[in-house]
């Protein structure tokens, strides 16, 4: 049977690419962000996942403002990067695994989540970005991808209830899938960010530490805030957070806690690192 190993929580932003792409890792600005990730790459080492599902936001790339789906499973064998210039020149695309993907599609939507299903999907710094920071030290992506993709870009995006119990969805899909599959999640996105208006470059860190250890040990408060406390909280775009939910939802109620690490600016945002060992299941 497939089992998750775990999950881990990133940040995705555009200038992190830039970054990679440029060399700049041990440059000041860098140095300690791009620290934050050396125990995820060595952990990910350790346990050696065969699939990574990436919950992340598209950008208005794959799906533009005049069709957003909530919730979008990428059910297809080869995603393109076509991230829309600002970000990773990079031309490789990933392997995907339609099979698993549409065994997911089948179970989750069995339990009576409305997903949309994509045979091709582009994918953007939302992606990609979390891709190259855990694995672009390797010859070749060790990992199939997943893109699942929520809505955080064009209201109403879902609650953060929503993406908690999609997670738990999630859960029942992975597990029930016959072959024996290493499965890790990343939630990408957070945290606290405001890219425009008065209030551009917000941050406020006491509400991303409540955030991280919610997501560690009780994700049930994160879950209860709305839409709106999210935002006056953690800015427009800091409403990405409730994607961690859904990697957290697929993972047992108490998980070790390997790694945490929280930098702050990288562009207007603060970056939240956490690997979340999962329990296996009983
Ligand atoms: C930035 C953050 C994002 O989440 C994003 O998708 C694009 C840009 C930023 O802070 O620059
Ligand atoms: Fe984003």
């Amino acid at each position: 049977m497939a089992r998750i190993v775990g999950g881990i929580t990133t940040s995705h932003i555009p200038a992190i690419g830039n970054a990679m792409m440029e060399g700049k890792e041990n440059e000041p600005y860098w140095k300690r962000f791009f620290g934050g990730y050396e125990p995820v790459k060595e952990w990910l080492a350790d346990v050696d996942p065969d699939i990574a599902i990436v919950v992340y936001n598209d950008h208005g790339l794959n799906f533009f403002l005049d069709k957003v789906p909530t919730f979008a499973l990428g059910c297809a064998d080869e995603y393109h990067n076509a991230d829309e210039g600002w970000g990773m020149n990079m031309q490789a695309s990933f392997e995907g695994d339609a099979e698993f993907s549409w065994h997911l599609a089948e179970s989750i939507i069995g339990q009576d989540f409305d997903l949309c299903t994509c045979q091709e999907m582009l994918v953007d710094h939302g992606f990609i970005v979390p891709m190259a920071l855990m694995w672009r030290h390797l010859p070749d992506w060790p990992v199939k991808g997943i893109p699942f993709a929520v809505n955080t870009v064009q209201h109403p995006v879902p609650s953060a209830r929503r993406c908690l119990a999609l997670g738990h969805a999630l859960r029942k899909a992975i597990e029930s899938y016959p072959e024996d599959k290493k499965v890790v999640i990343l939630g990408t996105g957070g945290m606290s960010h405001q890219l425009q208006g008065e209030r551009a470059g917000f941050i406020d860190v006491d509400f991303d530490m409540q955030c991280m250890d919610s997501v560690i040990s009780d994700p049930e408060w994160l879950a209860g805030l709305s839409t709106t406390e999210i935002i006056e909280k953690a800015g427009t775009e800091g409403v990405e957070i409730i994607m961690w939910l859904v990697m957290r939802g697929a993972l047992s109620p108490d998980v070790r806690l390997v790694h945490k690490h929280y930098h702050l600016p990288i562009s207007n945002t603060a970056a939240g690192v956490l690997v979340l060992e999962n329990a296996p299941a009983a």
